[in-house]
């Protein structure tokens, strides 16, 4: 068998540089990092992110309970749904908002992954986990931006894990990487976490589409 020799996040993280290049530029997330993303909007993004997170979810339970080893890369203490509910109640928004066309058709896709290459579906929580990177930083802005208090409550789900973010995400990195993966899963892997970082792009294009021909 065929192992991935430079490691399974090493070939993560340089196979979707410039993806994350790509996500990081776009408009969305630099009104986001700046503080100038309308409220609105961070709303109607948690609400989306809801979606996406709880079918992820569900799929990585699916995946967690036919492969236990995986319980290093995802338990309890990695689920965002949660967060992001109590961050849409905190700021008085429905947990329920109908979900846009970008995110029903990621959810679609993560079904049919799920179907095709289960393991795939580590590909999106790779993406995801990792933006806590980011996110912190973004938190940092939102926070005064839209007047909500420092002890996280409106903004858990960019900074889920306070100060023990770079501890939290080492472990992920190193628990990914003992589960000593062969190249052959390694590679739909990496193809998932190229669309996913794609899709929130576009996701954020989408936000920002709505807002304008609401203007
Ligand atoms: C303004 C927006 C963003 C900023 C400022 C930002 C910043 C960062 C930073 C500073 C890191 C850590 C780099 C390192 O330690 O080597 C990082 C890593 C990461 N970010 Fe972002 N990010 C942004 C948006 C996003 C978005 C939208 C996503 C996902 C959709 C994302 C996913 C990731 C991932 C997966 C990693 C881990 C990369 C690795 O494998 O090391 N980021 N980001």
């Amino acid at each position: 068998m065929k192992t991935n020799t430079s490691g399974t996040m090493l070939t993560l993280r340089e196979s979707t540089a410039g993806h994350h290049r790509r996500a990081e530029q776009h408009e969305f997330q630099q009104q986001f990092v700046r503080g100038t993303l309308p409220r609105a909007l961070y709303v109607r993004w948690l609400g989306q992110m809801l979606h996406v997170h709880a079918a992820l979810e569900a799929h990585l339970d699916r995946l967690v309970a036919r492969n236990l080893q995986l319980k290093s890369v995802f338990d309890d203490s990695r689920r965002k749904a949660d967060p992001l509910r109590k961050d849409l109640a905190f700021l008085g928004a429905a947990t329920d908002q109908p979900a846009l066309p970008t995110a029903l058709a990621m959810m679609a896709w993560m079904d049919t992954l799920a179907e095709t290459h289960p393991l795939a579906v580590l590909g999106v929580l790779y993406v995801l986990e990792g933006s806590t990177n980011g996110s912190k930083f973004i938190a940092r802005k939102v926070r005064p931006a839209y007047e909500l208090p420092a002890n996280g409550e409106g903004s858990a789900y960019l900074d889920p894990y306070g100060d023990v973010q770079p501890v939290r995400w080492q472990e992920f990195k190193t628990a990914m990487d003992a589960l000593n993966l062969p190249a052959s899963d390694v590679e739909p892997i990496v193809a998932a976490a190229q669309q996913t970082f794609d899709s929130i792009r576009e996701l954020g294009a989408e936000l920002l589409a709505s807002q304008a021909a609401a203007a």
